[in-house]
């Protein structure tokens, strides 16, 4: 019998209680196991082509932008992420802060792409100063001191719907400016992080492992909650950390992550109180 055939019959015959004696019992023994090491004995090397060249297509506003300005991220071949994480919100997005601003290229090509934002750089070298113009705003600063980041949130209204740090590329820096302002990103906003690993000197992946934390409260599940209560599950108990209510994905590619803020678990509109529950305030 299969082990979803046993789960079946488990739920018909068993009391509660025994059912959820039996979910510890095995979510005790799976902490043992060993993590799984992927091995892929079956590949091969000759996979079939795809009927595309890279699973973004090239072919999109943001591309053409890129060539326009030449800002360093298109070199780094992140512009297909961007497209395809900032594609919906580009007419939406009000407030975009880049870290690390160097030359024009980039604040400019954002000023472009989001019509409607006002994009705010900050740098550590003062001479950034003489870039700003139209609906570009710099800040001068540096990205390790919380002091000055908090200032730049208030200064530019509170929060950001996008934030980038594409600044110093050190680990502590990255570590500390997340931590920061990953909170400073309205309800729905995007935090990105470029340039991370073997790329700026980090090949044991420091900023990537703790990113890779994150996932860990997106998938934040209250303790003693039965796997069929998620479909009432429209808000967390509490015992629920901040992150834990807002962070709803993180997305890792070659070099660049990319973490979502949201609210976990009300953004599924599908989901009905538990009966009896009370919001917690
Ligand atoms: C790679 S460049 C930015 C490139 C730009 N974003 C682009 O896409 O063209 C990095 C910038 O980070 C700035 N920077 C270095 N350390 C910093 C720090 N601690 N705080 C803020 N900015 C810093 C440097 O002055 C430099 O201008």
């Amino acid at each position: 019998m299969n082990i979803e055939r046993l789960r079946g019959r488990a739920k018909e015959h068993l009391p509660g209680w025994a059912q959820d004696l039996a979910r510890r019992a095995i979510a005790a023994r799976r902490r043992w196991l060993p993590h799984a090491r992927f091995v892929f004995p079956t590949a091969r090397e000759d996979s079939p082509a795809s009927p595309y060249g890279f699973p973004i297509s090239s072919h999109n506003p943001l591309e053409e932008l890129g060539a326009k300005y030449l800002p360093t991220k298109r070199i780094h071949n992140y512009l297909p992420y961007y497209w395809m994480h900032f594609r919906d919100i580009r007419f939406e997005v009000r407030h975009v802060l880049e870290i690390g601003v160097q030359t024009d290229r980039s604040i400019r090509m954002w000023e472009e792409f989001f019509p409607n934002a006002t994009i705010y750089g900050l740098d550590i070298d003062p001479a950034c100063e003489r870039l700003a113009d139209g609906r570009c705003k710099i800040f001068i600063g540096d990205q390790s001191d919380r002091a000055f980041l908090n200032h730049v949130v208030e200064r530019a209204g509170g929060h950001f719907d996008i934030i980038i740090d594409d600044g110093s590329h050190r680990v502590e820096h990255q570590l500390t400016t997340f931590d920061a302002l990953f909170p400073a990103l309205s309800d729905h906003g995007i935090y990105v992080v470029e340039d991370t690993g073997g790329c700026v000197g980090d090949p044991g992946l420091a900023t990537v492992n703790a990113l890779k934390g994150i996932v860990d409260h997106v998938m934040y599940w209250p303790r003693g909650f039965r796997p069929e209560d998620w479909p009432r599950l429209d808000h967390f108990p509490s015992g629920a950390s901040w992150v834990d209510r807002n962070a709803i994905g993180v997305a890792f590619y070659r070099w660049i992550v990319f973490v979502m803020r949201g609210n976990n678990p009300g953004d599924n509109p599908h989901l009905k109180p538990l009966p009896g529950a009370q919001p917690d305030t």
